[in-house]
């Protein structure tokens, strides 16, 4: 996998910054873990003909997320967040999401490739830059 990192630097669909912390170290660590995934997936996309890539690759970031997302909520527990079952909820949502991605591109012949990066990146960014945006403000 490491090698396919370093082919695509030009191409990255989600660009990590710092600032997108939320100030738990193995959180954050995950997070740029997503977005590397997220951004291969969407680099080896544009390269492959086959739908079966994409699905190999949404079914890798549908286990890592799910991991991350129950990391996230045992943080959000011990913090005694306030907002836990709305950002739970919000997982909940984003794990229904992700199945409903794979179904269209197991139901679809031809990857439509510039849809398929708007979707994954939407997918994940507007939950980062709210719910998680949110639990950074908490934590500060
Ligand atoms: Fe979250
Ligand atoms: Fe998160």
């Amino acid at each position: 996998m490491v090698f396919i990192f370093s082919e695509m630097n030009e191409m990255k669909l989600i660009e990590w910054r710092d600032e997108f912390k939320i100030g738990i170290d193995e959180v954050d660590f995950e997070h740029q873990e997503l977005i590397d995934l997220i951004n291969v997936s969407f680099s080896e996309a544009d390269k492959k003909e086959s739908n079966m890539v994409i699905l190999y690759f949404l079914g890798d970031i549908y286990s890592k997320i799910s991991a991350h997302f129950a990391l996230e909520e045992k943080h959000m527990k011990e913090l005694g967040y306030d907002q836990y079952e709305d950002h739970k909820q919000d997982h909940e949502r984003l794990l229904d999401d992700i199945m409903n991605i794979m179904d269209d591109y197991r139901e679809t012949a031809n990857l439509d490739k510039k849809e398929f990066g708007e979707r994954l990146s939407d997918w994940f960014t507007q939950h980062f830059k709210t719910k998680d945006a949110r639990l950074h403000k908490f934590i500060k």
